[in-house]
Parts: C-alpha cells; sequence; structure tokens
C-alpha cells in the first residue's frame, strides 16, 4: 500500500492483547518512529483544494443567497458557510464544473443582466448566473482562497476563454478590461490554476486523446493571464482511470512542445471512491461494517493508482515539473432517497471522515509529484464540507477532519515508519492504522493517525528522535457509530474532542478509538 521507507512491515499484529497485573487485556502497542531531522517534500497546501460546481444546492443556497436574503449575508454570499470555510485555510476552489464548465458560457454571468439558462449538466434546473465570474472573486476572497477556474473546451472556443482571462486579469485598458470595471471591479483578479477542459473523454465532448491533446496545444498557448503580477498555472485533463494511454498523450505532446508553443503546468486525475461499480449504489449511511471495509478498501486504490500514473508522467517529466493535480476525489454513493435527481445528494459519516484521512495520507506520500488536489465537492454535493438547508448549515466529519490536517498545510513531509497491523472483514484487509508526520514553517511536528479499525482502539506507541517530544497534545474524531453522522438538529454527534499523550520510556503513546481520526503535534 505504501513505500517501505514508510511503514514496517506488519510484524506480530495478532498478538493483541497483552495481559496486564489486573489480569485484563489490553492491545499490544502498535510500533511506530519518526526522525524529527529527517525531511522529505513539501506537502502543498493546495492538495487540501476545494471544488464548488453549479450543481445541486452546492452554489445556488450553499454560497450564493442573493444580497436581499434574510439569510445573513456579505454581497449575497452567506456569512456562516464564510465563516466555516475561513477555519479550513481553503487554498483554492475549482469553478464553475466539472461537467457544467464545459457548458459554461462566461459572458451569461457579468454585469447588470443576466442570462438564465437551463443547466443541461444536472438536473435540468435553472441556472440564473446570478453567481458568475464577479461573484465567484468576491467569494474566494472572503474566505481567503486562490482561484482555480475551468474554462469551456467542449462547447467553447479559444477566443471565449481568452477573453474571460482577460476580462478578469488585464491591467491595461482594454475593452474587456474596461469592461470589469464597469462591473465594479477596478483591480485586475488573480487566477492562480487554470483547469484547461474537464473529462475531454467523457461529459466533456468524448474525444480521443489525440484530439484533446489538439485542444490543449491551443488553449495551452493562446488562454493566458494578464496579469504580469500573479502567474497562472495551467492545468490540462488528465485519466479517469488506470488506464495511461492519455496520460501518455498528455505527457508527450508536452515534452515534444518548441519554440514559443503552450505549456501546462499540471495534468489532473479524477478518481471517486465508488465501490461495487457504476452507477453509485452504496447507502451513504445506514450501512453494516461490511459496506464501512469495502469502501475503505475502494478508496485505498488511490495509491496504487497514482503511483501508476506518475510512473507515466515520470517518463517524460523525470523532474516531475507537472503536478498531478487529482481535483475531482472523494465518495461518490447512492443519492439520498427522496433528493432532486442529478444533485447529487448524500449524507457523510464517520467513514467519510477516515475516506478523507486516508486519500490525504496518500497525496501527502507522493507530495513530489501531487500538489494538488480538489475534494468533490464543498458544499451539499457529494462528499461534502459543509450542508445548508435554508438558513441553516452543519459541519460534516469531513469538514472536522479537513479542519484538524490544517497544520499540514506547506509543512514539510517527515517519513515515518510505523507498523500499521491489519484490519479484516469477511473478504476484505486492510492496514490497521494509517500515519503520516510533517514539519509546520515554525518547526512543530505534526503527526496524524488514522485507526481504520471499527471494532478495537489501537495503541499507537510512538518512538521520536530528532526533535525534542515530552508530550503531544491535539484532537481525535470517533464517533458513536461508522454510519454516525451530523444533522442540523444534531450537529456535534461526530466532534473533534481534545487527545493528550506523555512521554515514558522515551515514546509518546496515544489510545485510538475504533474508527478515528487523531492529530497530534509534539510538544517539547
Ligand atoms: O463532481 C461531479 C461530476 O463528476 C463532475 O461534474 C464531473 O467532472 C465528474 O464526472
Amino acid at each position: 500500500m505504501r513505500p517501505l521507507t514508510f511503514c514496517l512491515a506488519f510484524v506480530s499484529v495478532l498478538a493483541l492483547a497483552t495481559a496486564t497485573a489486573s489480569g485484563a487485556a489490553e492491545p499490544a502497542p502498535l510500533q511506530a518512529a519518526l526522525d524529527g531531522s529527517k525531511s522529505g517534500p513539501v506537502i502543498d497546501r493546495h492538495i487540501f483544494g476545494q471544488f464548488a460546481e453549479h450543481l445541486g444546492s452546492g452554489v445556488y443556497g450553499g454560497i450564493w443567497v442573493g444580497k436581499d436574503s434574510p439569510i445573513p449575508n456579505t454581497r449575497g454570499i452567506r456569512n456562516d458557510v464564510v465563516a466555516a470555510l475561513k477555519a479550513l485555510h481553503v487554498p483554492d476552489v475549482r469553478w464553475p464544473g466539472g461537467c457544467y464548465a464545459d457548458n459554461y458560457h462566461w459572458r451569461d454571468g457579468i454585469g447588470p443582466k443576466r442570462n438564465a439558462r437551463v443547466n443541461t449538466s444536472w438536473g435540468g434546473v435553472i441556472d440564473s448566473n446570478a453567481f458568475g465570474t464577479d461573484e465567484y472573486m468576491d467569494f474566494i476572497d472572503q474566505i481567503g482562497s486562490d482561484a482555480y477556474v475551468s474554462v469551456n473546451v467542449g462547447s467553447g472556443t479559444v477566443k471565449e476563454a481568452a477573453d474571460w482571462l482577460e476580462y478578469m486579469t488585464a491591467d491595461q485598458p482594454t475593452a474587456l478590461e474596461q469592461e470589469r470595471v464597469a462591473n465594479g471591479h477596478a483591480a485586475p483578479y488573480k487566477v492562480a490554476f487554470m483547469g484547461i477542459g474537464n473529462e475531454s473523454w467523457d461529459c466533456g465532448g468524448l474525444m480521443t486523446a489525440t484530439e484533446y491533446t489538439g485542444e490543449m496545444k491551443r488553449y495551452g498557448r493562446f488562454v493566458n493571464t494578464f496579469n504580469a503580477g500573479a502567474p497562472m498555472q495551467k492545468i490540462a485533463v488528465g485519466p479517469g482511470t488506470d488506464d495511461t494511454t492519455w496520460t501518455e498523450a498528455v505527457m508527450k505532446t508536452w515534452k515534444e512542445r518548441r519554440g514559443w508553443s503552450f505549456d501546462i503546468q499540471g495534468m489532473s486525475l479524477h478518481s471517486y471512491t465508488v465501490y461495487d461499480g457504476w452507477p453509485p449504489h452504496q447507502p451513504a449511511a445506514g450501512f453494516d461494517e461490511q459496506g464501512y471495509a469495502n469502501v475503505l478498501a475502494e478508496t485505498l486504490k488511490m495509491g496504487p493508482l497514482i503511483d501508476k500514473q506518475s510512473a507515466v508522467m515520470d517518463r517524460y517529466d523525470p523532474d516531475k515539473k507537472i503536478t498531478l493535480v487529482v481535483d475531482e476525489w472523494g465518495a461518490w454513493y447512492a443519492p439520498t432517497p427522496g433528493s432532486k435527481p442529478g444533485f447529487l445528494v448524500q449524507q457523510n459519516s464517520q467513514r467519510d471522515a477516515i475516506l478523507a484521512a486516508l486519500n490525504i495520507d496518500i497525496f501527502a506520500r507522493h507530495a513530489d509529484r501531487v500538489r494538488m488536489a480538489n475534494i468533490a465537492q464543498m458544499i451539499n454535493v457529494l462528499q461534502a464540507m459543509i450542508f445548508t438547508d435554508g438558513p441553516k448549515m452543519v459541519l460534516t466529519p469531513t469538514y472536522h477532519v479537513f479542519r484538524m490536517y490544517v497544520p499540514f498545510q506547506d509543512a514539510t513531509f517527515i517519513p515515518l515508519t510505523f507498523d500499521a497491523g491489519t484490519y479484516t472483514k469477511g473478504s476484505v484487509t486492510t492496514p490497521r492504522i494509517d500515519a503520516i508526520a510533517a514539519k509546520d514553517k515554525s518547526g512543530k511536528v505534526w503527526v496524524a493517525v488514522t485507526n481504520i479499525d471499527p471494532d478495537r482502539p489501537a495503541v499507537f506507541s510512538l518512538s521520536v528522535t530528532g526533535v525534542k517530544a515530552t508530550k503531544a497534545v491535539g484532537q481525535t474524531l470517533a464517533a458513536p457509530k461508522i454510519d454516525s453522522v451530523n444533522t442540523f438538529d444534531q450537529p456535534n454527534t461526530v466532534a473533534p474532542r481534545p487527545v493528550s499523550a506523555t512521554s515514558s520510556h522515551g515514546k509518546l503513546t496515544v489510545t485510538l478509538p475504533p474508527a478515528s481520526v487523531t492529530v497530534v503535534s509534539l510538544e517539547p
């Protein structure tokens, strides 16, 4: 599952209990070790990116309520959601899609008169376009995030996309700059990331790899930022499976570029956790332990998937200039019964908290290549951080994991060796625990440990060298049941609780509740 340097062999894990003097059984500790003087790559904060598509109530209702709404808002953007997202230090928000991006025409969403359209990608509902470019930029400014826009390759043109970038980023008095100024935004926006289409092998136009690389060359050459003070990274469409044909085509085309041609800085990878095939039909809540184990085993395939695609990238790009951008990931289940078709509404349980932690750990272990990722999706859609219903808002278990992992943003990876143990349910076996460590810019070392096993607590015994650590303090996210959720009426069923550990015989020992995520800092 992971490089040997980060993991001891699964040793003696069947010796699960040791007898105490009182005769009670205690779980045998899982041994771990870190050397704080060792370091790996920086865990780019952009692996904690979000995704907000015009889909269901991901944008309308979830972010945008309009200036005249009784729901407290700032220029139409709901204040409760902004406050919650600020705590996550959201590095970037991918917008406006997804499949929707290849149907999106930016002019529908600027200026005093908006063009309402049917959202033909999702649910066939009316999109008022009240939330357009300027509202998106206001939103990411309010939460302190970077812009990641996906331009329309499927039903748009190179000129339309180039004009959009000029509207957003021009700092000289061009016609499009003047239009933006007239719309109330004198300063040019910064667009940190631009996606060249979305899933062009499917909803983005059912293109062949050769057809797409032709588009990638044109969009990559002619669609640019005009804001000289704000560099922009271009992200090509990448694969959505472990097939490497598409990756080969994108990387070969990039490698063969020359002269004043195009460039890209990233290639996407889309990989949802969908157990037992398409369409997603597993329940998001009300599942049993086998359902828990099946989904988590499925999500761990992210590691080998990244390894396989990275190996192809390495052949063309050994210096790892091109980022593998996992800009759609997360659990995709059967829609909540009774929810609107095409709105992709699903519950979010403690299983999803575990799933999120495992994926973040995988991205961190691949930090040299995976420097960006965007969970799908931020609010009310798929594996969301936040649910809203009119004026009500609740934070999901996944939200809490993202919050607990904030210290890992831009921290330096520290190799951690550990006895992962095993967890078995039926024919499914996974590691029992997973863990990563990193050093933040202040020099503080952080350790995140996930206990996948829903039946047994795990005693995690960490030997530390290279950094002074007499105790560890932090938070644990556990839940009464594996399918516990937070609701508007009971919002704190799954919430982090304080945890601490003291050093004894040179080891920090912390007991991890069943099916839990724990993040601690090492204190001198
Ligand atoms: O996130 C929902 C959809 O999943 C996106 O629009 C699309 O890119 C993917 O297939």
